[in-house]
């Protein structure tokens, strides 16, 4: 079976990934958005993984800082995304591989929850949960059921609250 390699993105691989989200989704918004996301404060390196095949990057997946704003106060979490594999390679777990190890990457950052906009079959299966089962919302115009969130310390995401996405994200909807 060929091996695949999670790592943190280089300097090197920014066109590999653009390649990779251009074709994994329609249109250039989320090139776009990781761009712009990269060179903002939200950014954090250890957390733009890429996937490799053979030495060649065929997936990508990035978790940023967002405020999360709950009646304890306000703290900043992650969002997992965009996330993409290219799809050639789709269905054979590379997927899979980069969610797993961008947990296992945030878990000794001290960061306490993750969350994600997006297909919430797919990431139930890792673990994550409805937000809205917390009392958790977003600033994205999402269905509520689009909003899984995972926590990485108990109860971070007890009592609810609001999870701010910067207004980059807006370019999405
Ligand atoms: C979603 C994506 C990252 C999954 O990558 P992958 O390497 O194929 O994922 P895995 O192989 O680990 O898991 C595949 C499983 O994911 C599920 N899945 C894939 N796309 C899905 C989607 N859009 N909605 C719900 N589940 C999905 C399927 O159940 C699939 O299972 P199967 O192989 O038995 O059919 C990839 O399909 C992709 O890049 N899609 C286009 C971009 C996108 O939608 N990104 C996510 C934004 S939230």
């Amino acid at each position: 079976m060929q091996q695949i390699k999670v790592r943190a993105e280089t300097a090197d691989d920014l066109r590999a990934i653009d390649v990779v989200n251009l074709s994994a989704f329609q249109g250039e918004a989320e090139a776009q958005l990781i761009g712009e996301l990269r060179k903002s404060s939200v950014f954090i390196p250890d957390l733009s993984l890429v996937a490799e095949l053979n030495g060649r990057i065929v997936g990508h997946v990035v978790l940023t800082k967002v405020r999360f704003n709950s009646p304890k106060g306000g703290t900043e979490i992650l969002a997992l995304g965009p996330m993409s594999v290219v799809p050639s390679q789709s269905h054979r777990g590379i997927g899979s591989e980069l969610i797993e190890a961008a947990v296992a990457r945030a878990k000794p950052l001290c960061y306490t929850a993750i969350v994600v906009a997006g297909h919430p079959d797919y990431y139930l299966r890792f673990g994550f949960k409805p937000a809205k089962d917390w009392g958790v919302s977003c600033n994205l115009p999402i269905p509520e059921d689009a909003l899984t969130a995972m926590e990485l310390v108990d109860g971070a995401l007890q009592g609810g609250g609001t999870v701010e996405y910067p207004d980059l994200f807006k370019a999405l909807f």
